[in-house]
């Protein structure tokens, strides 16, 4: 995608790969304006990043999707990169019970909160010469975490979405993009101090190098082997994959 210019709207830019995100967007001169729940986390953010804008957002809520994002296209004409990135994680346990709450807010957040932002910008984005929706789905979209089954499955759903969309807008001005990041160091499950996880800067700037040339999947490079997973026999590597992440740390 064109990586400078833009107008951006993030979800989710006040912590994480969002915030890393938006900060390395707005440093390349883009206009940037994020959202999130948390408003001290979103003051914290533009005031560390003078010009960059917030809005409170709770993309759990239609109501609130509807009048913030028309609120945005009043005031941000120009928009046009919108960037799903909120989502939420949760330990679950397919084999056992699993808590209503924990399902509904996890698809709730993960799928429907991104198609809904989408599908309130899009006839928007379209009127734009040059218009991109980025989607951060999970490398757990590909291999899922069994510790994390139904994020794990929200995340193999959005990536679906994905291409049906893409398929959709073909001939269109807006371009479809998914990130799909490995384990990275954020409050996400608590990984921030995770020694096996990627740190959040280099993840950043792979993402953004990788963002900058024409491709529907910007993925940093230790992703691809999982990504090239999906398959008659994936279950041989889901099943390597998990034996190795749930083997207790030395
Ligand atoms: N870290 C990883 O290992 C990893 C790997 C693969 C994919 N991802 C994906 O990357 C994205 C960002 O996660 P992160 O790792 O950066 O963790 P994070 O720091 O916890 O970021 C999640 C963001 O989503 C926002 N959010 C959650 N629920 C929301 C809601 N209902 N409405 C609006 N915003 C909401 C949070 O803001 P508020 O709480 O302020 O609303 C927060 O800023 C997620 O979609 C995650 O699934 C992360």
């Amino acid at each position: 995608m064109k990586i400078i210019g833009n107008t951006i709207f993030i979800t989710g830019g006040g912590s994480g790969i969002g915030r890393g995100l938006a900060e390395a967007l707005h440093k390349l001169g883009n206009k940037v304006i994020i959202s999130g729940r948390r408003k001290g986390h979103l003051d914290a953010t533009t005031a560390a990043n003078p010009g960059m804008q917030s809005v409170e957002l709770d993309i759990e809520d239609p109501a609130n999707i509807a009048s913030v994002t028309s609120k945005l296209i009043q005031d941000y004409p120009k928009l046009n990169v919108l960037i799903n990135n909120a989502g939420i994680m949760e330990v679950d346990d397919a084999s056992g019970h699993v808590s209503e709450e924990l399902l509904t807010s996890t698809v709730t957040t993960n799928i429907m909160g991104p198609i809904r932002v989408t599908s309130a910008l899009i006839e928007h984005l379209k009127q734009q010469e040059d218009a991109t929706v980025v989607y951060n789905t999970s490398i757990l979209a590909f291999v899922p975490l069994a510790l994390t089954a139904v994020y794990s499955a929200t995340k193999a759903a959005l990536h679906s979405y994905v291409l049906s969309q893409r398929y959709m807008l073909k001939k269109s001005s807006v371009r479809v993009i998914e990130i799909a990041p490995p384990w990275v160091q954020t409050d996400l499950l608590n990984s921030n101090e995770e020694p096996r996880a990627m740190p959040l800067a280099d993840f950043i700037r792979e993402t953004i190098e990788a963002l900058s040339v024409d491709t529907d999947e910007a993925l940093v490079k230790s992703v691809l082997s999982l990504r090239s997973n999906p398959g008659p026999n994936e279950g041989i590597v889901v099943n390597r994959f998990n034996d190795m992440m749930l083997q207790p740390q030395a």
